[in-house]
């Protein structure tokens, strides 16, 4: 029985991968590998999430428990740089955020289409890193798309073909509905 479903799940894989390819030169697919807009303050995770070794979730507060991440608030960057070197630039900027009382306006870089469900925590929750899916983020001198993030990608990932393997259900409700 085991044996057999194994078997099945092989050209099923690769009917799906192929017609993923070709959709995906459609309209409406997700945003683009490489992708890496310059954003409105020159923000350096190599400095956070590297040389000061910052916790992910710390900033992207929401990732174990909702589908979106989440991005910092104005308040979370002023916790330490009201103190943490207030002449230099990106502080300079971030301060006039934080007294015309406005978010940051970043450039949102990973966009899957409205039409594909994806919840971060649950991939965070089974163990996935950022960095699986996200690449080295801690070493990026600016962030920018690592992964396709097209269909074939999640499913190469879903039927257990990722280093490390891992395994989720595949079939279309799970991402469409
Ligand atoms: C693990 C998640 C996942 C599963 C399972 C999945 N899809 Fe998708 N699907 C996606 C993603 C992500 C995209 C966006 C692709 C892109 O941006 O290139 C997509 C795109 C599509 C599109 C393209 C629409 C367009 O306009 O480009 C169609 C059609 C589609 N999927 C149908 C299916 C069918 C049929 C199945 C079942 C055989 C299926 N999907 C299973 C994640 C999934
Ligand atoms: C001090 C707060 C902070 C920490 C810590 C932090 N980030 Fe971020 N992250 C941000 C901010 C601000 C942005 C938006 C600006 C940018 O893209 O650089 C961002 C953007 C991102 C993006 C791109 C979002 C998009 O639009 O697609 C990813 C992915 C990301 N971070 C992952 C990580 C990972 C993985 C870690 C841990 C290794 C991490 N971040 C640690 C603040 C933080
Ligand atoms: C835990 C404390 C801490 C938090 C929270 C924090 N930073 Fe920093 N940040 C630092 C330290 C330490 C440096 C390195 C200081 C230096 O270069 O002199 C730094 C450097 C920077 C720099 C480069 C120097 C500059 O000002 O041009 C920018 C830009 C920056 N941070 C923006 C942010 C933003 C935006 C946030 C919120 C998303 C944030 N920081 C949150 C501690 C923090
Ligand atoms: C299984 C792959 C995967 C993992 C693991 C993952 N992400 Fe993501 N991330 C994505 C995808 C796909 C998107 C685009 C989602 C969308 O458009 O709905 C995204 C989007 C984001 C964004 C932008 C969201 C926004 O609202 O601007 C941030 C920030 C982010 N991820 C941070 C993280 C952090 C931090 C971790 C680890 C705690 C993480 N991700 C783990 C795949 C992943
Ligand atoms: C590197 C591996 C990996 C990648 C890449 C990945 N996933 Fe997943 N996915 C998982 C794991 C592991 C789970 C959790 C399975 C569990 O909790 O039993 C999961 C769960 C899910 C679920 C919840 C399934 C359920 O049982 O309800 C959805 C929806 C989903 N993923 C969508 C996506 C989409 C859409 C993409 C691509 C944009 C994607 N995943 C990419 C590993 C991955």
């Amino acid at each position: 029985m085991k044996t057999k479903r194994k078997w099945l799940a092989v050209p099923g894989f690769l009917a799906i991968a192929a017609a993923a390819a070709m959709l995906s030169a459609y309209a409406g697919a997700s945003s683009s590998q490489g992708n890496g807009p310059t954003q409105p303050i020159a923000f350096p995770h190599t400095v956070h999430a590297g040389t000061l070794k910052m916790n992910c979730v710390y900033c992207h507060f929401s990732a174990t428990k909702s589908p979106d991440p989440g991005l910092p608030a104005v308040g979370t960057c002023m916790g330490c740089h009201t103190v943490v070197s207030p002449a230099k630039p990106g502080a300079q900027l971030l301060a006039g955020y934080w007294n015309r009382k406005q978010p940051v306006p970043w450039v949102r870089i990973h966009k899957l289409p409205e039409y594909v469900h994806f919840p971060h925590m649950r991939h965070v929750n089974a163990g996935v890193s950022c960095q699986t899916c996200h690449g080295q983020i801690q070493n990026m001198k600016q962030v920018y798309q690592q992964n396709s993030l097209n269909m074939g990608w999640c499913i190469n990932c879903h039927v257990g073909r990722s280093n490390p393997p891992f395994k989720a259900r595949y079939d279309c409700s799970t991402c469409h509905y």
